[in-house]
C-alpha cells in the first residue's frame, strides 16, 4: 500500500480513538459534577474536584491534539462570528440568573445565583475583549 495512504488511514484512526476519548471525558465530567451536589463529606468533594479538573485538562489536551490533525483550518472557535454567539449566550446566563437571583426566597440562595451572573457579566467582557484582539489580529 501507498505509504501516504497508509499514514493517513492511521491519522484517521488515531483521530476516531481521541474522539471517543473525548465523549468518555465529557461523560465523566457531568457525571462528576452530577454528584458533586448531593456530596457532604470533604475528603470526597476534594476527590471530586481533582477528577473534575483532571478531566478538563484531559479535555483540553485531546482537543488540541484533534484539532492538530484537523489542520489549521480546525480551529473554528477563536472567529468573530463565534465569540459573538458566546458573548450573546454569556449575556443571556447572566440575565437569566438574575432573574432567577429575584425569585429566590431565601437571601443566601438569592447571593449564590447573584454572584455567578455577576460572573456571567465577567465573561462577557473577556469575551468582549477576546474578540477585539482576534479582529485587530485580522
Ligand atoms: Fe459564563
Amino acid at each position: 500500500m501507498d505509504p501516504r495512504l497508509k499514514q493517513l488511514e492511521r491519522k484517521q484512526k488515531l483521530y476516531s480513538l481521541l474522539k471517543a476519548q473525548h465523549e468518555t471525558e465529557l461523560k465523566e465530567l457531568m457525571h462528576y459534577m452530577s454528584i458533586l451536589t448531593s456530596v457532604e463529606n470533604n475528603l470526597v468533594r476534594t476527590y471530586l474536584h481533582t477528577l473534575l479538573t483532571d478531566g478538563l485538562r484531559h479535555i483540553e489536551y485531546i482537543s488540541r491534539i484533534m484539532a492538530d490533525i484537523e489542520g489549521a483550518t480546525g480551529s473554528s472557535s477563536l472567529t468573530t462570528k463565534g465569540i459573538q454567539e458566546s458573548i450573546a449566550d454569556e449575556a443571556q446566563s447572566r440575565d437569566a440568573l438574575l432573574k432567577c437571583a429575584e425569585m429566590a426566597d431565601d437571601p443566601e440562595t438569592a447571593e449564590i445565583l447573584k454572584s455567578i451572573s455577576v460572573d456571567e457579566e465577567h465573561h462577557v467582557k473577556i469575551l468582549e475583549h477576546l474578540s477585539e484582539l482576534v479582529e485587530s489580529a485580522k
